[in-house]
């Protein structure tokens, strides 16, 4: 059912290292598909660095990434949903979280800077997830990289093979465009901020003498030794490799001058999944099918304590989401429906009255969703693939006004299913370990439970190296978990983890307990 709405449909994120262009990218993607009429209507949503720790600076920020957390916009009939992702590296795994709910990413490069930190942790998420990738090398109108040095680059360090869909013609000032390799002809550069299509010259091959008399004499010559370079080395592009996450298609362009952005777009709506089936505890959840199945991948808090009403995004996986109808709460088992969800346009979001696989969906929440809620039309099943990571900072949470204890376990818990930190509990003295990827969201916590909470507290440091989930027969799982017993505890699931002191004692345990494997996110196969 509803197969002619998912053909429409493409559900995707663009990742990038901050300040590689993904919000410039984003933006000419909206102008190209018409949903805004002028360069500068899409707001950066990245926390400026230098003032981490402003928290009015966090909270505009936060208040702008609702707004731009899904775009949504038309493309040649297409009907291509953005996931904009954070680009501060604190928040980090609300980016890994946002890649469970897409099917594709496009991945940016600076072609000054290449793979950097940021670009690399990424990928390794989207690898675990097999999710297809399209790189788009940006900034070609600065003296960046050589091409073919690049391109090995992006394989050695994404591991990933990659297959040029355009070949750079020079780059920085000399910048004179591209050819395109798939289709045989030349793109030419031009410098502008607003135009929504490019300029192809049709060629008939690199033998064609239109070429020379287009460029001059050197790159005329240098295109053509690349070229024949570039078809000995990759030939066709096999679109399975490419759904199969084994190869990546790279363009190169600029997006501040909108050079680029048609081919990459018009390949994009071309070759990119559309919405994808989904695995679950109980079974694989195809797009088609008749009933309607999502999960919330993010959930996004009002920072106003006068509102302290949340938005959760649910991405729908199967069936029509309607208006009004009665949906199954999974976890908890209830009934729920919703009066006023909101679908998200460009820069507004509006109520709406349904929802088709790959669409997001922003329902209200007092209070009731977590991230990796299930609803359903009936069945009870859960979407995995929601995997929590392994925090890099923990610290133990101590309550500084006992008074108070009952808001501060309601705060933490709540801020927690956020996502915005994760929660470890611990039997032995009820003690709270949080864990994060940033120093950035301890003090938005602590700011957070203060203002909204009316709780105070402190954080205190704790050596801690990984949280590690683990798999492995009972017996052995029972042996080890009394055996460290002061270093286990339990994850928003109740699932318990080893809480490794540093990397010597993880190795160590591995090594006595050569049955048990120790995993860095909570979701693994064995
Ligand atoms: P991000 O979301 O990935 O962090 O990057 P963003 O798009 O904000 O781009 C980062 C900077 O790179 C911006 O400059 C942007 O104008 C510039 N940029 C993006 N694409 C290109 C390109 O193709 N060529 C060149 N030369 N620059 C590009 P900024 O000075 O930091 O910000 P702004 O004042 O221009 O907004």
């Amino acid at each position: 059912m509803y197969e002619s709405e998912i053909a429409k449909r493409k559900t995707f994120a663009i990742i990038a290292h901050p300040d590689a262009g993904k919000t410039t990218l984003t933006e000419k993607f909206l102008l190209f598909g018409g949903q805004i009429q002028t360069a500068g209507a899409v707001k950066n949503n990245k926390i400026n660095k230098a003032t981490t720790s402003d928290f009015m600076e966090i909270e505009k920020q936060r208040g702008i990434s609702v707004a731009t957390s899904v775009m949504t916009f038309h493309y040649k009939e297409k009907w291509v949903n953005i996931l904009d992702t954070p680009g501060h590296k604190d928040f980090a795994e609300d980016t890994y979280r946002t890649l469970t709910a897409v099917d594709s990413v496009i991945l940016v490069i600076d072609c000054v800077k290449g793979v950097e930190e940021q670009t690399e942790r990424l990928m390794e998420v989207c690898r675990m997830r097999s999710t297809p990738v399209i790189i788009f090398v940006n900034k070609m109108d600065r003296d960046g990289k050589d091409p073919f040095d690049l391109l090995e680059e992006l394989e050695a360090k994404l591991n990933i093979g990659v297959h040029p869909m355009s070949w750079p013609i020079n780059g920085g000032k000399d910048f004179k465009g591209v050819y395109l390799l798939h289709n045989q002809s030349l793109n030419l550069f031009e410098s502008s901020k607003t135009k929504v299509a490019d300029d192809v010259v049709k060629i008939n091959g690199l033998s064609d003498p239109q070429i020379d008399t287009i460029l001059n004499a050197k790159d005329a010559s240098k295109l053509r030794d690349d070229v024949e370079l570039i078809d000995g080395v990759y030939g066709e592009l096999s679109q399975s490799d490419y759904l199969n996450a084994k190869t990546a298609p790279v363009f190169f362009g600029s997006a501040l001058n909108s050079f680029g952005i048609q081919e990459l777009l018009d390949t994009f709506i071309e070759v990119a999944p559309n919405p994808l089936p989904r695995a679950t505890t109980k079974r694989e959840i195809e797009p088609n099918e008749a009933k309607f199945s999502g999960f919330v991948f993010k959930i996004h808090a009002n920072l106003d304590p006068k509102h302290r009403d949340r938005i959760a995004f649910l991405r729908v996986c199967s069936g029509k989401f309607e208006r009004n109808k009665n949906f199954k709460h999974v976890r908890l088992e209830k009934q729920m429906k919703f009066a006023n969800p909101y679908m998200f346009l460009a820069q507004s979001k509006e109520v709406m009255d349904d929802a088709y696989p790959g669409d997001v969906v922003g329902l209200y929440d007092t209070g009731n969703f977590k991230i990796g809620d299930t609803l359903t039309e009936g069945e009870s099943f859960i979407f995995k693939g929601i995997p929590s990571f392994s925090p890099e900072i923990f610290k133990e949470l101590i309550n500084i006004d006992p008074m108070k204890s009952k808001q501060l376990e309601k705060g933490i818990q709540q801020l927690t299913d956020e996502g915005l930190a994760s929660l470890f509990l611990q039997e032995l003295g009820n003690r709270k370990f949080v864990g994060t990827v940033g120093e950035l969201q301890f003090e938005v916590l602590q700011y957070r439970l203060e203002h909204e909470y009316g709780a105070k507290c402190r954080f205190e440091p704790r050596g801690i190296h990984k949280a590690c989930w683990m798999s492995g027969e009972e017996a052995d799982l029972k042996d080890f978990m009394k055996y460290r017993q002061t270093n286990i505890a339990y994850d928003k699931d109740n699932q318990p983890v080893f809480l490794a002191e540093t990397a010597f004692i993880l190795r160590m345990a591995e090594e006595k307990y050569p049955n048990i494997t120790f995993h860095t996110t909570s979701e693994f196969k064995v």
